[in-house]
């Protein structure tokens, strides 16, 4: 049911956030400004440490201001401590990691099932745990069982299921202004506790989404494999563009004035990675398969095949540049992070298509304004810059593979001054081709025909 509830009372609660990584360490802050009082549980020692000085191990724009603010209220502190924060809390939010399993597509649980065996046993009063990490559906009915078996106190211990909407790059906006807040309860009373303590956050007057367990948690993952689906749809006319000469460009932004469609997440190019997209995909078709019911999720097999193409695409591409073979070319890589605004490389198309043409014994060298720590200690065998245009020295080709919006701003004529050859693949669909194309350079993008005619 979706209720207009911006008249809900707020009520400031005690509130534990276990897990603070991207998600946690952002709700854990959010909340502090919202004018609760929030103790942010962690295993990482370092990490508590770097966030008790409003520090982020990673980067998010906006987050260490939030931590800033956060902590000058006095209401937001940091543990390692189970026990402290078994006893802090009224309402926990679990907000740990579930990776890709190591040995197969389902998601690695873990740490969730890690999280709540150690806080059961030390949850003595009634209080709400209210999950937040992305899981296969039926997690939270297990969880429920868990915590309830575990706590001296049983089934006073309740759960709810909260999923989470952010993206990387707008973790903040995304988590105060959220586009809905979505909760799975078992009973009315556990979404009334909910509403009271988001009010601050609903008074903007965003749908307020009540279901049960099971459909809070696959509401977040049928989301992420529509946006995965919607990027591969786009990606896949791409390939018939290829075929036919068309433009991707030019028919998404076509399709997109159908409000019915829109325009959002038609970018094609070199197509969807990151820490979230790919392995919640993987993860839902395998938990459909233990359902019995993997037909239904069969066409997301080819929503991945269709996005891991546009990597072998790309390295295609930069191959008929150079002539037909990368051996011993020098190549610039601009952009390293899975997307622009993130220092995150976890399933980078980019450090991919980078990794392939080292591999095939091209001369690569990467660029990227945040990722460059993370992309070094991950591929030590690529080469890596701090700025783009000694990326770009004396390349036989340049690839733009994350579109920051740095690299938009590179000079077509300057660049051309001190490359070895004026040729460039915009993978991402962002650049002024025209631009490159008056500036002399030989310009090929994904999905669209060569812009050089
Ligand atoms: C994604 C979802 O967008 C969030 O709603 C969700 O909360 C999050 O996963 C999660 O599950 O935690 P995120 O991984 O931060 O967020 O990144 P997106 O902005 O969705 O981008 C994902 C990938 O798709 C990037 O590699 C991006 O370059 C690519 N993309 C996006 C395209 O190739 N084309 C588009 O049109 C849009």
């Amino acid at each position: 049911m979706t209720h207009d509830i911006a008249a809900a009372e707020f009520a400031p609660r005690r509130i534990t956030v276990i897990g603070c990584g991207y998600l946690g360490a952002v709700h854990a802050a959010a909340m502090a400004t919202l004018g609760h009082d929030v103790l942010g549980f962690d295993i990482d020692t370092d990490k508590i440490a770097l966030l008790e000085k409003a520090e982020t191990p990673f980067y998010e724009p906006g987050l260490e201001s939030l931590l800033t603010e956060a902590l000058a209220t006095g209401r937001l502190r940091f543990t390692t401590s189970y026990a402290e924060t078994a006893a802090f809390g009224d309402v926990h939010f679990l907000c740990v990691g579930t990776p890709q399993s190591a040995e197969s597509n389902a998601a690695d649980l873990s740490y969730v099932d890690g999280a709540i065996e150690t806080l059961a046993p030390l949850l003595t009063r009634p209080c709400l745990v209210v999950g937040k990490s992305t899981v296969p559906v039926g997690t939270a009915e297990r969880i429920r069982d868990t915590l309830a078996e575990l706590s001296p106190v049983g089934a006073a211990v309740r759960l709810a299921w909260n999923p989470e909407f952010l993206r990387e790059g707008f973790a903040v906006t995304d988590t105060l202004t959220p586009d809905r807040l979505v909760v799975g309860v078992d009973a009315q009373g556990d979404a009334d506790e909910l509403a009271a303590l988001y009010q601050p956050v609903l008074i903007h007057g965003m749908p307020w989404v009540v279901t049960d367990l099971a459909t809070a948690q696959l509401v977040k993952s049928a989301a992420n494999a529509f946006l995965a689906t919607k990027i591969s749809f786009i990606n896949a006319m791409a390939e018939l563009c290829e075929a036919t000469g068309a433009d991707v460009v030019a028919l998404a932004d076509a399709i997109g004035h159908d409000v019915r469609i829109g325009r959002k997440f038609l970018q094609a190019g070199l197509g969807f990675g990151g820490g979230c997209l790919p392995k919640d995909l993987r993860g839902f078709m395998a938990r459909a398969e233990e359902l019995g019911v993997d037909q239904a999720l069969h066409f997301l097999r080819d929503v991945d095949d269709i996005n891991m193409r546009r990597r072998r695409r790309a390295v295609e591409v930069t191959t008929q540049l150079l002539g037909g073979s990368v051996t011993g070319a020098h190549i610039a890589v601009l952009g390293a992070a899975f997307k622009p605004d993130s220092d995150d490389i976890r399933d980078s198309p980019a450090l991919d298509v980078a990794t392939i043409l080292h591999e095939r014994g091209a001369k690569v060298r990467v660029h990227d304004p945040k990722a460059l720590g993370n992309a070094r200690r991950s591929r030590p065998a690529l080469s890596f810059v701090d700025d783009p245009i000694d990326a770009c020295r004396d390349s036989d080709v340049v690839l733009h593979l994350t579109e920051w919006k740095v690299y938009r701003e590179l000079d077509p004529v300057d660049l051309g001054k001190i490359v070895a050859h004026k040729r460039i693949l915009d993978a991402r669909n962002a650049l002024d081709s025209a631009a490159y194309v008056r500036a002399g350079w030989d310009v090929r993008a994904l999905g669209r025909p060569n812009v050089n005619r």
